[in-house]
């Protein structure tokens, strides 16, 4: 009992003298992610992020057409900076890249985007698909415009909005990265900066597919974790080397090497995640759940097995599909 009580006593002065020494928090021990809700109590809230998404539990919606603005602008004021927790690229100048569209009512505007990633290979994902982790995951966030900044837009339930993209390793080595992997060896250090040698374009270091996301309402995934988030998970992983995702394993905190950064996942709770088909799959799909009358007309038409099958059978298929993909 004694000996307990001096144990959360010496850890509580070491999280003190972790907190003055300006370290918030951290992915481990008394700073670790089971104690951000100790200090910053939304931590604790009822609809955090990460999460899993249970495929078989989404539900298929369509929704309108997500609009990126400035995505294959060739931006050459790019800074790339080591906040001792992650990397960010930020862009210096005006205009900044937005998006609109999808589940999203207004605009959005880009502020800066990051990294989660794992000790190897095997996880280092936040958000996981069917219990499956990816080796890593990047974090675009926006603010909606409205709102100004993100100081301002925190303080809403709808004030950010952060596009999810998970990565997968490949043999080859994405170019578009080479640029972010070169930036990422003058950053070892925690608080130090550089800025881009070349100019680059979002829409290089993204997936080919930007129609199928999952989207559902979470939080920030470090604290002060504000539940103010409008989260697009995209389903497309981005394609990496070993070797580049081993890049971001090289920066390093207060404490050492920065080896893993993401948060666990959180209970969804009473939350529901839209799972965005595109409009020429869903389409197919809604002629069929048409009325009776007409499917049975169809069905005399056409002979084709396919046509035929009820809709519902046609989704589980494609479920079946999905689910494969992320086997
Ligand atoms: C990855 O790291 C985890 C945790 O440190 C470990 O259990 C696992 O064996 C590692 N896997 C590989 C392939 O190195
Ligand atoms: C990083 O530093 C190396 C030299 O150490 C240099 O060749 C490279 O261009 C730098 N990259 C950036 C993005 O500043
Ligand atoms: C549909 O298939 C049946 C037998 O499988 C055949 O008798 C019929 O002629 C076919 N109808 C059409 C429109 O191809
Ligand atoms: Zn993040």
């Amino acid at each position: 009992m004694y000996f307990k009580t001096t144990l959360v006593f010496a850890l509580t002065l070491i999280q003190d003298l972790l907190l003055t020494l300006g370290e918030d928090f951290g992915y481990d021990g008394v700073i670790g992610p089971t104690h951000w809700g100790d200090r910053y109590r939304e931590c604790r809230g009822k609809h955090q992020s990460p999460i899993n998404i249970n495929v078989l539990r989404v539900k298929q919606v369509t929704l309108p057409d997500i609009v990126f603005v400035g995505f294959d602008d060739s931006i050459d004021d790019i800074h790339v900076s080591n906040n001792g927790h992650t990397v960010l690229i930020e862009v210096e100048n005006e205009p900044h890249p937005r998006v609109r569209g999808g589940p999203l009512d207004g605009d959005y505007i880009f502020s800066q985007m990051h990294f989660h990633w794992g000790d190897n290979d095997t996880f280092g994902s936040e958000d996981k698909i069917n219990h499956r982790s990816f080796p890593m995951e990047l974090h675009m966030v926006f603010f909606k415009e409205e709102y100004r900044n993100m100081k301002e837009a925190v303080l809403h339930h709808d004030g950010l909005s952060v596009l999810a993209f998970f990565y997968e390793l490949d043999r080859h080595q994405h170019p578009a990265y080479d640029e972010i992997t070169e930036a990422l060896m003058n950053v070892t250090e925690p608080k130090s900066s550089v800025a881009m040698q070349h100019p680059f374009s979002f829409l290089h270091i993204l997936p080919y597919d930007l129609r199928r996301y999952f989207t559902y309402r979470g939080s920030l995934t470090t604290p002060p974790c504000s539940e103010v988030v409008i989260w697009l998970d995209f389903e497309q992983p981005i394609r990496l080397a070993h070797e580049q995702i081993e890049a971001f394993r090289e920066l390093k905190s207060a404490h050492g090497k920065i080896t893993h950064n993401f948060r666990p996942i959180q209970p969804i709770g009473d939350r529901t995640v839209f799972y965005n088909v595109d409009s020429n799959y869903y389409s197919y799909n809604e002629l069929d759940s048409d009325e009776d009358t007409k499917r049975s007309h169809k069905r005399g038409k056409h002979n084709a097995s396919h046509i035929s099958l009820p809709s519902s059978f046609i989704s589980i298929f494609s479920i079946i599909f999905i689910v494969h993909d992320y086997l």
